[in-house]
């Protein structure tokens, strides 16, 4: 066993926390099955206690352990997409914790499609099914951590350890469809899209309305994945009419779009992300962090086209400017 491995599963076991890549964004691990490591989570990430988290997998093997109901849909959508960014959403075994449910009468289970994490969740318990709940890696409501730095840059000294696995190849969090309620229901949209569930369930889910269906999901509330510089999502004409006016204002502004830089000035800096719904969501957080770092009066986004194949990279962007421009959250 590689001894970073090791290490972070002997800090597991004692009930420690030990960030580790997965193929969405790095999360933040403690033994799933006890309360007082899990609790730690919370504290880590100054996240609210009632907000439940995922549990990773290391396969589809052992999930009984954890899910009391396992309908035929979730067998299909795992065999179909697990290793894979998709959480599945069903009813729980009475033995998971509250701490990781949110004393909610569901769990979320996802088996992560990445060598270090899967390495991991195999030497942590692997033969037993034991998981790890892993909420993604930063405090509470800010960018979700995309490589190992971003992770100390979150949260410092309160992990002990932090596999680095280099950057995440999707980039954003995982798809959520919830399975424990009858009809499938879509809570966060993600890389695998409706389309992709439709083609092994034979359906398309129902999509949640953030807010009212689904309050307990953090991912869901409006102001989420924020930079503290006030973020504004415009059209690629208003791009240029807002970047004038910011310069008229003799601001510094940053700008994040498909296209290469157009306008040269000292005070504009410029990041250009892939025209491709997978490229764009692999480098926007590292991207939207980079111009954060930057200390801009704002952040201009080019909102990227309408339609399914781009929801989740709108839906991360739409929540980044609602939150943005906040010192802290609550
Ligand atoms: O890609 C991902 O899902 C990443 C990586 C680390 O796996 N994890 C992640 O965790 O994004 P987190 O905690 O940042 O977001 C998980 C979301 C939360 O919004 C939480 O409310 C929701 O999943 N969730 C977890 N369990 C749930 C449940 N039983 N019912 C409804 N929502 C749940
Ligand atoms: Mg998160």
């Amino acid at each position: 066993m590689r001894p970073d491995i090791a290490e972070a599963v002997a800090l597991l076991r004692r009930g420690e926390l030990v960030a580790f890549p997965t193929e969405t964004v790095y999360g933040l691990g403690a033994d799933a099955a006890n309360p007082a490591a899990v609790a730690k989570i919370f504290a880590a990430k100054d996240r609210p206690a009632d907000h439940p988290l995922i549990v990773h997998l290391p396969s589809a093997d052992h999930l009984t352990r954890w899910a009391s109901d396992v309908p035929g849909e979730a067998k299909r959508l795992a065999a179909a997409f697990w290793p894979g960014p998709l959480t599945l959403i069903l009813k729980r075994q009475a033995n998971v914790p509250d701490a990781v449910t949110g004393g909610q009468d569901t769990v979320g289970l996802r088996v992560p499609n990445h060598p270090l994490a899967l390495e991991l969740l195999a030497a942590f318990d692997g033969a037993n099914g034991g998981g790890l709940a892993a909420p993604s890696a930063n405090r509470f409501g800010r960018i979700s951590p995309t490589t190992a730095a971003h992770v100390r840059e979150e949260l410092g000294e309160r992990v002990s350890l932090i596999l680095d696995g280099g950057p995440c190849p999707v980039g954003i969090e995982s798809t959520i469809l919830d399975l424990s309620r009858g009809s499938p229901v879509l809570l966060r949209p993600g890389a695998i899209g409706a389309a992709d569930i439709a083609r092994v369930i034979g359906h398309v889910p129902e999509m949640a309305l953030p807010q009212t269906d689904a309050p307990r999901v953090s991912g869901s509330l409006e102001a989420h994945y924020a930079p503290r510089t006030p973020l504004q999502l415009v059209s690629s004409d208003g791009l240029l009419f807002a970047l004038r006016d910011a310069l008229v204002a003799g601001e510094r502004v940053a700008v994040l779009a498909p296209t290469a830089q157009a306008i040269s000035h000292e005070l504009v800096s410029w990041r250009q992300v892939p025209a491709d719904p997978a490229g764009c969501a692999h480098d926007l957080y590292a991207s939207l962090r980079e111009l954060d770092a930057l200390g801009c009066a704002r952040i201009l986004v080019q909102k990227p086209p309408a339609g399914d194949i781009w929801l989740a990279v709108n839906d991360r962007l739409s929540r980044a400017a609602a939150g943005s421009g906040e010192d802290d959250e609550t």
